[in-house]
C-alpha cells in the first residue's frame, strides 16, 4: 500500500447508533477517497489479534470486547497526508478532548466507545488494511 493512504473502522458504537452514513459522509468531505470498504463483524480472536500492540494495557480486555460486540465497518481511504490528515478529522481518543467538528467530537460516547479507529503510521496503515483486505478488493 502506497503512503498516501491510511486504514479506518468505524467501530460498533457508531454503527449500532446508525451513524454509518454520516461518517462516511464526513471522510469524503475530508478529501478521502473510498479503496476498500466491507461491514463484517470482528471475532473475539481477530480484535484481539488487530489490537494486538495493546495487549498489556489496562483496557485491552475491554477493547477487545467492544469491538467484537457488533458489526463494523473497515475501510482503506487515500488522500495526500492520509494518515495525519485522518487523525485530524477524527481527533483526540477521549471525546472530550476532541476539536468541535471532529469525529469524535460528533459521535463519540466515551474513550472506550469513540466511533472511529485511524491507523497511526503508513507502516501501520499498510499492515491493518491487508489484514482486512485482500489486494483483489482496493480499487
Ligand atoms: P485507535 O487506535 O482506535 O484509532 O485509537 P487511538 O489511536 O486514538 O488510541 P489508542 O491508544 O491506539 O487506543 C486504542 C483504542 O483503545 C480504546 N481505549 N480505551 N479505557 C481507556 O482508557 C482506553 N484507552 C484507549 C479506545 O477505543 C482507543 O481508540
Ligand atoms: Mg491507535
Amino acid at each position: 500500500m502506497a503512503t498516501n493512504r491510511t486504514f479506518t473502522m468505524i467501530k460498533p458504537d457508531a454503527v449500532k447508533a446508525g451513524n454509518t452514513g454520516a461518517i462516511l459522509a464526513k471522510m469524503n468531505e475530508g478529501g478521502f477517497r473510498i479503496v476498500a470498504m466491507k461491514k463484517t463483524h470482528l471475532s473475539p480472536e481477530k480484535a484481539g489479534e488487530f489490537y494486538a500492540i495493546h495487549k498489556e494495557r489496562p483496557f485491552y480486555g475491554e477493547l477487545v470486547e467492544f469491538m467484537s460486540s457488533g458489526p463494523i465497518v473497515a475501510a482503506i481511504l487515500e488522500k495526500d497526508n492520509a494518515v495525519e490528515d485522518f487523525r485530524k478529522l477524527i481527533g483526540a481518543t477521549n471525546p472530550a478532548d476532541a476539536a468541535p467538528g471532529t469525529i469524535r467530537a460528533l459521535f463519540a460516547k466515551s474513550i472506550g466507545e469513540n466511533a472511529v479507529h485511524g491507523a497511526d503510521s503508513d507502516e501501520n496503515a499498510n499492515i491493518e488494511g491487508n489484514f482486512h483486505f485482500a489486494g483483489t478488493e482496493m480499487f
